[in-house]
């Protein structure tokens, strides 16, 4: 039996104020050492098995047919059985056979050239972002440069025409963040939001179908296996998937790792030294801030996972944010270090069938960013008080002051 947690004050892991200060690194690393897979109780919800060590997290995302991600969603907060229903046309929430058949379709139009086309093209809105703050000496990082990003990103690849893109950056804020009460966002609005989504992304697929383009979702509408094709409500949902995967998670990789630079300034150094870093540097950022700190799954049979006997129904919880610092798997976990190599992390899946759809995307679009960074802002640094999300599921900054010498744009958009 693992030992009672003794050393540290108990979290509350359910309840998102308690990520407010930070993702609570310390209470998770007493976890992994005494309690790996932890009872633990929700006042909101029927309690979860909360599985902390690397290999653990691993097995429950690779083991579908015993961590079903269909039964009841993969959010780690209660949906409602009208939400679960809504999210189980949404391939992250299908388990194989039902997801194959997605995925197949889907990685017909998202191939290594689509991702590879984009590359020029999130060069420039990199180079656009920091026109539109250089000459200032200051910006918050977060709303003036990382959010806009991905969102300029995932509209460029879903094929919304320029003029159209307030709209769809409107709707995707108001999905998102739910739980922070900043946003002021009710589940009611967000499903309000998400509809009007919906509306818009069939608009578009039936101007896609009559006009085809090279973007995604004019190759999705066209795309068939063994003579089945994407319905409506399933483009429309993967449109709505894509708008919020890829968007929250990427603004706050960025800010999270701009936030971790200001804590381990030398690596910073490191990287305006040698920007050849770049690559590995990107997956120690994955790393260090795990922007999806955990999915949910919930248990298909009578199981047992490192002694613990789980029953049939019960909800399991698997932190990516804990396994990415376990020390079992990776030397100073607690340490940004950008030249870690090789850096096994589990920000994107830890493999099994639901692995990041736009992880090679993202790898670039960090990448880009941070190049951009590096040459414009190099003395970039902290200049005001963080504001983080409140969140159980997302590791999310709302706000990062900085500073840093104002330049002259280049004026290339
Ligand atoms: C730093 C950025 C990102 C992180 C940390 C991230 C993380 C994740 C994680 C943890 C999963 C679930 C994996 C699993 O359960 O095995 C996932 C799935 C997914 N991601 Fe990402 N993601 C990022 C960016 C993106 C981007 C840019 C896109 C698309 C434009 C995207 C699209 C998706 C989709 C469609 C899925 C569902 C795949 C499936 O169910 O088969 N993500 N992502």
């Amino acid at each position: 039996m693992p030992e009672a947690v003794t050393h540290i004050d108990p979290v509350d892991l359910s309840d998102s104020r308690a990520y407010v200060p930070g993702v609570p690194h310390p209470y998770l690393a007493e976890l992994r050492r005494h309690d790996p897979v932890h009872w633990t109780e929700e006042a909101d919800g029927p309690g979860y098995w909360a599985v902390t060590k690397y290999d653990d997290c691993v097995t429950v995302n690779r083991d579908y047919e015993r961590f079903s991600s269909q039964r009841k969603g993969t959010m780690p907060f209660e949906l409602s059985d009208d939400e679960i229903a809504q999210q189980s046309l949404m391939m992250l929430n299908m388990d194989p056979p039902l997801h194959t058949r997605y995925r197949r379709l889907v990685n017909k139009g998202f191939t290594p050239r689509m991702v590879r086309d984009l590359e020029a093209s999130i060069h420039r809105t990199a180079d656009r972002i920091i026109d539109s703050v250089c000459e200032k000496g200051e910006a918050d990082f977060v709303t003036e440069i990382s959010a806009e990003l991905p969102l300029q990103v995932i509209a460029e690849l879903l094929g919304v025409p320029h003029d159209e893109r307030h709209r769809m950056f409107d709707w995707s804020n108001r999905m998102v963040g739910s739980e922070d009460p900043e946003y002021h966002v009710t589940p009611e609005d967000a499903l309000v939001a998400a509809m009007e989504l919906y509306g818009y992304a069939s608009e578009l697929f039936a101007k896609k179908r009559i006009d085809p383009h090279g973007d995604l979702m004019s190759v999705l509408t066209q795309v068939e296996i063994e003579g089945q094709r994407l319905s409506d409500v399933e483009l429309e949902l993967f449109f709505l998937l894509l708008t919020v995967a890829g968007n929250e998670t990427t603004r706050n990789l960025m800010s999270g790792a701009m936030h971790a630079f200001f804590q381990f300034p030398d690596q910073w150094r490191l990287l305006l030294e040698s920007p050849s870093l770049l690559p590995t540097a990107a997956e120690e950022m994955l790393r260090f801030v795990t922007p999806v700190m955990n999915f949910r799954r919930t248990a298909t049979c009578d199981l047992e996972l490192r002694g613990t006997p789980i029953k049939e129904g019960a909800k399991v919880v698997f932190f990516h944010a804990s396994a990415n610092r376990d020390e079992d798997v990776f030397d100073r976990p607690d340490e940004l270090d950008v030249r870690r190599d090789p850096n096994p992390h589990i920000a994107f899946g830890g493999g099994g069938p639901h692995f990041c759809l736009g992880a090679n995307l993202a790898r670039m679009e960090i990448q880009v960013m941070y190049r951009h960074l590096l040459e414009r802002l190099p003395d970039i640094h902290q200049n005001g008080d963080v504001e983080r999300l409140q969140s159980r599921f997302i590791n999310g900054v709302k706000h990062l002051p900085v500073a840093f010498t104002p330049s002259a744009p280049l004026g290339q958009a």
